[in-house]
């Protein structure tokens, strides 16, 4: 489903973000990208979906990411940022969830029953005719990650989805993660979460891969964390 290759990136003034990157991804593969803060993760991701000009091969799909290809791998990949803000740019939430649906060419009327019933599934229906810019942190990050999720993409990339969620949400999202059948990738401090929703895990440190690995290989390993700036998981803490 997803092939990275020789990936580097250096942002401009220089700073080496990136560097050799080499992963496969399989379909409907769950898998955690761990790494403390500026590790590269969110880089990474913004190579996945060509925001930025990277150095290397990445493979989506058998679709080689380059100018020509990006517009139909944007089609296939689902990214939900880090700063879900960002993500938000109608007036109400149930404008931003049926906007990209609407993009595609679905029908009003589709769109906005696929729109109710993500919203209903997340239990945001009580946000469906609010207006973004009044929403708390939490219902932001909620309401992005269903913009998301009604796309029904092949691959959803997630950046830190449950920073700012309550335990109920938070929970929501764990579940949720779980039950979608597309390929996932999960860029998370909360290793939990991750142990929760991911088979294989990338942990990643200065921008370089520092080890692939089953969950339990990589997430019950204390010193590999701490020598990477990570702790255990909570429920493997004594
Ligand atoms: N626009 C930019 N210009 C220059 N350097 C940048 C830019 N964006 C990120 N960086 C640097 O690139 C490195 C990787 O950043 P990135 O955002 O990918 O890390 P991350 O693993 O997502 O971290 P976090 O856990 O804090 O979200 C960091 O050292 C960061 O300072
Ligand atoms: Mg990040």
């Amino acid at each position: 489903m997803l092939e990275i290759k020789d990936l580097s990136y250096e942002y401009k003034g220089g700073f080496k973000a990136l560097s050799d990157v080499t992963i496969k991804i399989g379909d409907n593969e769950s898998v955690g990208l761990i790494g403390a803060n500026g590790a590269g993760k969110s880089t990474l991701f913004k190579a996945l979906t060509g925001l930025i000009d990277f150095e290397g091969e990445i493979t989506v799909d058998g679709l080689i990411s380059d100018k020509k290809n990006i517009a139909q791998i944007r089609k296939k990949i689902g990214y939900v940022v880090q700063e879900s803000e960002d993500q938000m740019f109608m007036p109400k939430v149930i404008d931003d969830v049926m906007f990209g649906l609407l993009n595609y060419g679905t029908s009003r009327e589709e769109a906005v029953r696929i729109s109710d019933e993500i919203l209903e599934r997340l239990g945001l229906s009580y946000l469906r005719d609010r207006y973004n810019h009044t929403l708390s942190g939490g219902e932001i990050k909620m309401a992005a990650i269903a913009t998301i999720l009604a796309l029904k993409p092949d691959i959803v990339l997630f950046d830190e989805p449950t920073s700012s969620l309550d335990p109920h949400n938070r929970r929501m999202i764990i579940n949720t993660l779980n039950s979608i059948k597309s390929t996932k990738i999960v860029a998370s401090h909360d290793l939990d979460l991750v142990y929760d929703t991911c088979d294989r895990i990338i942990l990643m440190n200065g921008g370089r891969v520092v080890k692939v690995g089953g969950r339990d290989e990589i997430l019950k390993d204390e010193k590999l964390l701490t020598d990477n700036m990570l702790e255990l998981p909570l429920r493997f803490q004594k």
